[in-house]
């Protein structure tokens, strides 16, 4: 049988054309490795072992060499083939998703009159289910509802509980979890659906992030919109294609039980942690009404203000200076600090496969601050933490691994601290968490690579380091440990 080869042939990687400079042994190695990575002859997969090996000693660097071969093989098409007795062929997606992001003043009260043009049109003649925690429900479940109805919207109502933590503060983290996405699902499949049928996700960073994973595996696939309430949500959970519910989160009573739960998490968490089961699915339109964050307490508001000083410190000092002149009970500056954040973010989204900057810089203190965050929920400390707070504390932990490895100043790592402590936010792990527990817990970080966390770390505010065009550091786990316990010695001085 004849085999058939269509080569659209990128410029060669350097590694590879280093090693094999005669054109056509080249375009051979392409070949072989398009065929190794459908599954395809043995000889393929020998020659491009073999040179991965002679390239690169670590896992981790043969893990990378593979990746970059892939790059460049990626355009081989194979268009079909029989080889060595195998029918060899491959396929691809490449459809193209957008999320558009509406920031209005008002837009909610006024939904009757704007639903027509924030749901997508398709959606028009099917079930909408909008999908809401217990608190937002009391403030805006009726009126979002009946806006939906008045727009002549078939839609209807799910609520998942939401309630006061050990703190005193609201959330629904503890609601987080596989067990409410399961009673969502069976709601809206019994309840009706059909492929055009729409998702409405109306709450905080919570709610939009289980609705979000929701709507990418019903029907493998829903139409989702965000009704963002929350500051955390506003500026960031609901602006991205992240989608995630915690992994044990089910078990969190604390509250109710603090001793028996405690004990029963010592014994049954292991390999659990925040935002293991996701996807990453874009909502269809993400609605922002600003006016909805003076409802929220300032403490709230502080943890959506962690996420937005965040992106400033990662990639706009112009940003950060916003966020560090103004007052948080301002209505007018929670407006501003959503749109400006909203602007330095969704770049990064759309080229989020160009550069591993766009996937490391909203991740920024995150490894550390998952860990503390998931941690401070399943008591291990007196109080949780809200996820903004971990982040506050995440960043701070960064900048002592920036410091020992040598890629900051002193004075850099003191800024993070005047900063994050200036926005009236924890800087500090708090001192009765255990550090082997934070770090056991680090490895279920889906940056954790060949045992070791893969962090984004700065040079200075407004600029990650790079190496090599790498964004994110391995870091060693001694060097981890240390930073950890100096930001931690540092709350007890
Ligand atoms: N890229 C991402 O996907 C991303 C980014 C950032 C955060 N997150 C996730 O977001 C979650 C945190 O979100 P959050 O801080 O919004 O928490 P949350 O969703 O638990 O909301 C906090 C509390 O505020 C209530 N609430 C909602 N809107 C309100 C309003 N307007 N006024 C008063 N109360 C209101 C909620 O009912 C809840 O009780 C975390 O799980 C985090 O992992 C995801």
């Amino acid at each position: 049988m004849e085999m058939m080869l269509y080569l659209q042939l990128p410029p060669p990687l350097e590694f590879v054309s280093e090693r094999i400079a005669d054109p056509k042994a080249l375009d051979t190695f392409r070949v072989n490795y398009q065929k190794f990575r459908c599954g395809g002859a043995q000889g393929a997969k020998g020659e491009v072992q073999q040179l991965l090996v002679s390239v690169h000693q670590t896992s981790e660097e043969k893990y990378e060499a593979e990746e970059k071969a892939y790059e460049l093989a990626k355009d081989v098409r194979i268009d079909p083939m029989i080889d060595e007795g195998r029918f060899i062929s491959a396929f691809e997606r490449s459809k193209r998703m957008r999320s558009v992001v509406v920031v209005e003043t008002g837009i909610v009260d006024a939904l009757a009159a704007r639903a027509l043009d924030v749901i997508p049109r398709k959606c028009h003649r099917s079930s909408i289910y909008v999908v809401t925690d217990s608190v937002t429900d009391a403030l805006y479940g009726d009126v979002v509802l009946d806006g939906l109805l008045g727009a002549g919207l078939g839609a209807s109502k799910l609520v998942i509980p939401s309630e006061t933590d050990a703190s005193g503060e609201n959330s629904t983290e503890m609601h987080k979890s596989l067990t409410t996405f399961s009673n969502l699902a069976d709601q809206i499949l019994a309840g009706g659906v059909d492929k055009r049928s729409c998702i409405v996700s109306l709450g905080g960073g919570v709610v939009n992030n289980i609705c979000g994973y929701l709507a990418s595996s019903i029907y493998r696939g829903l139409a989702l919109v965000h009704v963002s309430t929350t500051f955390m949500g506003q500026v960031d959970a609901a602006i991205d294609f992240k989608q995630a519910v915690n992994h044990c989160a089910n078990r969190i009573q604390s509250r109710t039980a603090p001793l028996v739960w405690g004990l029963l998490f010592f014994f049954t968490t292991a390999g659990c942690g925040k935002n293991l089961l996701g996807s990453y699915y874009p909502a269809a339109t993400v609605v922002l009404d600003p006016s909805l964050l003076t409802t929220q307490s300032t403490r709230h508001r502080r943890n959506g203000l962690a996420e937005a000083a965040k992106h400033g410190m990662v990639h706009s000092t112009d940003l950060l200076d916003y966020i560090r002149a103004g007052n948080i009970d301002d209505p007018a500056y929670l407006d501003g600090v959503v749109r400006r954040t909203i602007s330095v973010k969704v770049p990064t989204l759309t080229r989020y496969d160009e550069s591993d900057f766009n996937e490391m810089a909203p991740q920024y203190g995150h490894a550390p601050a998952h860990a503390v965050e998931f941690l401070s929920w399943h008591g291990a400390c007196n109080e949780p933490l809200l996820h903004g707070e971990a982040v506050a504390i995440g960043m701070c932990v960064s900048a002592e691994v920036a410091f020992i490895m040598g890629v900051c100043a002193e004075s850099v790592v003191e800024e993070h601290y005047a900063i994050v402590e200036a926005l009236g936010l924890p800087s500090c792990v708090p001192p009765e968490l255990d550090l082997d527990k934070v770090i056991d817990k680090l490895s279920y970080d889906k940056h954790t690579l060949s045992g070791k966390p893969t962090m984004g770390l700065l040079v200075k505010m407004g600029k990650m380091y790079e190496k090599d065009g790498v964004y994110g550091q391995p870091v060693d786990a001694d060097i981890l440990r240390e930073a950890f316990e100096i930001n931690q010695d540092r709350a007890a001085k």
